[in-house]
């Protein structure tokens, strides 16, 4: 569809809840979340996250839907309705390159959620259960790029059929069934002997754990959880009926997807106290935390283990795939919008960039595994480029669009064609002076860190 086409809209406040919600809630809170409260202090990490969501999170979520809806454009349409100098195509553009860096990496991730579910389909749940057989599927870089390229041609296949429809009613039924699912497994998961310390450790906050560290780390997952800097909202605003409210509806979209991420700790952390004693190398296992600790959960449940890990494993399967979807299918129409593309094309130009950035981290815990930039691993290089460096520059640009070119007049206005302008101080400040100096001081730590040049 070419911009001058006219433009689908969602059908009202639900649709677009339900649709924005379909694209958060995906990897991020079920795989990455856990690992990440893991990794950074448990309770700590959550009370910041809780924190930044409140106070930065929505605001962003307002600001970007409101701009869509305003101008009726993507992001790169969306800046450059503004003006045409280099700022704005700057901040467009990063704003859809962040997509094209996560969809490829993301797709390696779903490969090993689908490997999952066909070895609980096909071998019982023992062998998932032990400590090595994650780390024996990820070396091994055939099975890695297979399960990867299955992930993508999926994906693919139903970007192609444009049964976009067909999805979101599916992801209706999803989605619930997934928080059904989550909170049976947890309730498990925290009756665990030895698990209720990992329960404590993940809503006690415990100050002393807290560092720069932190609020770097639960930063970057905010954006990636919400989907924010990264165009989709601007996109989805710019389909949004003016009379949906934008502040409630991004509330909603931030509580579904905070009590999605909530979820998942409580099934994985416990578990990893109960399991292996929360020791810490236990609790900083990173990335693999989930492949390793919920199937030693499952075990652990006995006879309906298995059939608890199947259902999870295909509900997971399904959040991960609304959300590459949705992931593609940004990245397929930037294409299609900026390079005049017809939409096969874009599709394939999408596909060639997901195969060659998505191999090189499907192999790069196997064959490659000897290559690493900047002492990371292609996977976490490219998790850290968009979280750390890319989303944290766009969000800038976003809050600089916002103060110097719309003005908050202008703003206010679109915001108020739907309903209240709840929170409008709040929303000035933290637009026009917190965001700026936070988003830099994450931008200049995690560069720095990267370089070694500070201890990140
Ligand atoms: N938010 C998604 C998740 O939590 C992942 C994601 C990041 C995403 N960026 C996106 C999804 C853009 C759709 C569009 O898993």
């Amino acid at each position: 569809m070419s911009s001058k086409e006219k433009r689908g809209t969602f059908s009202g406040s639900l649709g677009y809840v339900l649709a924005t919600a379909g694209s958060a809630v995906g990897l991020g809170n079920i795989w990455r979340f856990p690992y990440l409260a893991a990794k950074y202090g448990g309770g700590i990490f959550l009370l910041v996250y809780i924190i930044l969501v409140i106070f930065f999170g929505t605001i962003m979520i307002y600001a970007e839907t409101a701009l869509g809806r305003m101008t009726r454009k993507s992001p790169i349409g969306a800046f450059t309705s503004f003006g045409s100098g280099f700022r704005f195509k700057l901040g467009g553009v990063l704003n859809a390159i962040a997509p094209m860096i996560i969809a490829p990496y993301y797709c390696v991730i779903g490969g090993w959620v689908m490997k999952y579910l066909f070895a609980y389909l096909t071998q019982g749940m023992k062998n998932m259960a032990d400590d090595t057989f994650f780390s024996n599927f990820i070396s091994n870089s055939e099975s890695a790029e297979f399960w990867f390229i299955v992930f993508l041609l999926i994906t693919l296949a139903i970007i192609l059929a444009g049964v976009k429809s067909g999805i979101e009613r599916v992801s209706m039924i999803m989605m619930p069934a997934l928080i059904i699912l989550a909170v049976i497994v947890a309730i498990f998961s925290i009756t665990r002997p030895g698990a209720l310390a990992g329960v404590k450790y993940l809503f006690l906050p415990n100050f002393r754990e807290f560092s720069i560290k932190t609020i770097v780390a639960a930063l970057g997952q905010m954006f990636y959880s919400l989907s924010i800097a990264m165009g989709i909202l601007y996109t989805y605003g710019s389909y949004m009926k003016k009379d949906v409210n934008i502040t409630k509806s991004g509330n909603q979209i931030a509580i579904v997807d905070t009590t999605v991420a909530v979820l998942a700790s409580l099934m994985v952390i416990p578990g990893v106290f109960a399991y292996s004693g929360g020791s810490l190398k236990a609790l900083n296992a990173g990335p693999s935390l989930m492949f390793i600790t919920l199937p030693k959960v499952f075990q652990g449940m006995g006879g309906i283990g298995h059939i608890t890990a199947i259902l999870f494993f295909v509900l997971v399967f399904f959040a991960a795939l609304t959300s590459s979807i949705s992931l593609l299918e940004t990245c397929t129409s930037t294409f299609q919008d900026q390079l005049h593309l017809s939409r096969p094309k874009s599709a394939a130009l999408t596909t060639v960039l997901c195969i060659i950035l998505g191999t090189l981290s499907a192999v790069g815990y196997g064959v490659l595994s000897n290559v690493t930039i900047i002492g990371m691993q292609f996977l976490d290089f490219f998790d850290f480029i968009s979280n750390s460096v890319i989303l944290p520059i766009s969000a800038l640009c976003t809050c600089l669009l916002i103060t110097y070119a719309v003005g908050f007049d202008r703003f206010k206005k679109e915001i108020e064609i739907s309903g209240p302008f709840t929170r409008e101080s709040t929303f000035r400040v933290i637009i026009k002076y917190v965001a700026p100096v936070l988003l830099l001081v994450i931008f200049v730590t995690s560069i720095l860190g990267a370089f070694g040049l500070y201890k990140i």
